[in-house]
């Protein structure tokens, strides 16, 4: 039960339930790889993942997992910024994933930043189907966190809803500077 409280943990259960065999999703920020494999075993051989970083040591990490758990050869890796993805994403698209904030284990001072992130997700709420899901892990508690969060808060408000359903999981007492998720659903009508 205690895993529910882990927001991350959340995103995968959401996601699990929206993300079909064949689906076409994107991975904005592949990292260490875990979102991208888990993207890659929703949507099976069958399906796709583009999944976007701008460090070759995350697209390199994210590879090597793919490969050890056999899913390359759905997911197609992407040495540039998630801001060019109409670049690469022609098509609609189920879900579009991010985890923002810097490579686990890697150089904490390379973080996904407010105009790169707002650019990219603007792109991504055109490419996104009806019935598809935007998810966000928010981490606030970084230098340069807080005003990435606070940019990526004024513009999922603006949102309108029709069509959007816009969500947030988070601790609310206590520290507030923990991760916390954003769901983005566009609804059909
Ligand atoms: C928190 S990590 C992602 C974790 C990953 N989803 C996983 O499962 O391991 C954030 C990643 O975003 C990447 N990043 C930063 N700016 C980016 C951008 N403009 N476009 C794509 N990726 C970016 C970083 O290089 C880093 O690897």
């Amino acid at each position: 039960m205690s895993k529910l409280l882990r927001a991350t943990v959340v995103a995968h259960m959401l996601l699990s339930e929206m993300i079909r065999e064949g689906d076409v999703v994107v991975d904005a920020t592949a990292g260490n790889g875990h979102d991208t494999l888990f993207l890659a075993k929703l949507v099976g051989i069958r399906g796709k993942v583009y999944a976007f970083d701008i460090q070759e040591e995350a697209l390199r990490k994210t590879g090597s997992l793919l490969e050890e758990n056999g899913c390359l050869a759905q997911v197609e890796l992407i040495h540039d910024g998630h801001e060019n993805i109409g670049k690469y994403v022609k098509e609609q698209v189920r879900c579009v994933m991010y985890n923002l904030g810097y490579l686990p284990g890697g150089d904490k001072s390379i973080i996904t930043q407010g105009t790169t992130t707002i650019s990219s997700l603007e792109q991504a709420t055109h490419l996104l189907s009806k019935e598809g899901v935007i998810s966000l892990m928010v981490y606030s508690g970084h230098p340069g966190g807080l005003s990435e969060a606070e940019e990526v808060e004024n513009f999922v408000k603006s949102l309108t809803s029709p069509p959007w359903h816009v969500l947030k999981w988070q601790k609310i007492n206590g520290t507030q500077r923990g991760p916390y998720l954003i769901v983005l659903y566009k609804r059909d009508k």
